[in-house]
C-alpha cells in the first residue's frame, strides 16, 4: 500500500495523534470490542464502571492486576507501529502531541514522551479520596492505603471507568485546535470523547487522517483513511509525513 498525504507545507507541522486499542494489538494486547464485546472474557460492565467496583471490588482489583501482570511481564513488547510514533516525535519535537485511549504503557517503552492518557494507566493507582496518583508496578487490593491521607485511604486502579470523565480534556482540546493534522489510529471510533475529536479538529482546520484495520465508526469525517494492521500502515505514514514535511 502506498500513502500519498495530501499536505504540502513549508512551515514545521503541529501534529496530534489519537491511539487505541488497536495500535497494541500486534504487542500481543487484547482490544475491547473484537473479542463478541468481551474484554478478556468479561463484560465492561463487570469491570470497568464505578458501580462494578463497588459490588464486586475483589474481581476488579484482579481483573486490573492481571492486565498489570500481563503488561510487565516480558512477552507484552512495543511493536514497529508505537517505534514509528516515536519517530515522529523525535522528528517533531513539541509540535508533536500522542493523546491514548490505552491504558499500557508501551508508547512510552517505545521512546514517546509528549503523551498524555486520556483513560489513565494500569501502572497507576489511585486514592478513592483525594485522587492522588501513585505509580505502581505491584498488584493491588482492599488492603491497599495511600500515604497522601491520615487515616490512609483505600486505592483504586487509575482507569477512567464508563461514567468517569477522561483526563486532559482542556490540554487536549487546545492541541486539536491548533494541530494541522490529527491522526487517529487503532480506534473504532465508539467511545466519546475520543470518537469526535476527528469532526473537532476537521472544525478547527486539520487535515484528518484515518489509521485503522477496517473503517470506524466515524470513518467518513477524515480527509482520509488507509485501512491496513497498525505496523504496516503507521510505519508508512510515518516515512509519508515525513517526506512532506522535509
Ligand atoms: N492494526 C490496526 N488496527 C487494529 C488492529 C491492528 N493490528 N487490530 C485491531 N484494530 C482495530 C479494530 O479494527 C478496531 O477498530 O482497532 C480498533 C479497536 O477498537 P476498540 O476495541 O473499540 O478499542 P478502542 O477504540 O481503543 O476503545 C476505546 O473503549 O472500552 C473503552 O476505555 C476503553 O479506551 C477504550 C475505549
Amino acid at each position: 500500500m502506498k500513502i500519498d498525504l495530501n499536505i504540502e507545507t513549508n512551515k514545521a507541522l503541529k501534529v496530534v495523534v489519537l491511539t487505541g486499542a488497536g495500535i497494541s494489538a500486534e504487542s500481543g494486547l487484547k482490544t475491547f470490542r473484537d473479542n463478541n464485546g468481551l474484554w478478556e472474557n468479561h463484560r465492561v460492565e463487570e469491570v470497568a464502571t464505578p458501580e462494578a467496583f463497588s459490588a464486586d471490588p475483589d474481581l476488579v482489583y484482579r481483573f486490573y492486576n492481571t492486565r498489570r501482570q500481563q503488561l510487565l511481564s516480558g512477552d507484552v513488547k512495543p511493536n514497529a507501529a508505537h517505534a514509528a510514533l516515536a519517530q515522529l516525535e523525535d522528528m517533531l519535537g513539541d509540535n508533536f502531541l500522542l493523546v491514548t485511549q490505552n491504558v499500557d504503557n508501551l508508547h512510552e517503552r517505545a521512546g514517546n514522551k509528549n503523551i498524555l492518557h486520556m483513560h489513565g494507566e494500569l501502572t497507576s493507582v489511585k486514592c478513592v479520596s483525594s485522587g492522588v496518583a501513585f505509580h505502581t508496578d505491584s498488584d493491588i487490593d482492599m488492603h491497599s492505603r495511600c500515604t497522601c491521607c491520615t487515616p490512609a485511604n483505600r486505592l483504586r486502579p487509575d482507569i477512567v471507568w464508563f461514567g468517569e470523565i477522561p483526563y486532559h480534556m482542556t490540554e487536549i482540546e487546545n492541541r486539536l485546535a491548533e494541530a494541522d493534522v490529527f491522526v487517529s489510529i487503532g480506534t473504532s471510533g465508539n467511545v466519546y470523547p475520543a470518537a469526535g475529536f476527528v469532526q473537532f479538529a476537521k472544525r478547527c482546520g486539520a487535515y484528518c487522517v484515518e489509521l485503522n484495520l477496517e473503517p470506524s465508526n466515524g470513518s467518513h469525517e477524515f480527509d482520509a483513511a488507509f485501512h491496513g494492521r497498525a505496523t504496516d500502515i503507521v510505519t508508512k505514514f510515518v516515512s509519508a509525513i515525513s517526506r512532506s514535511s522535509s
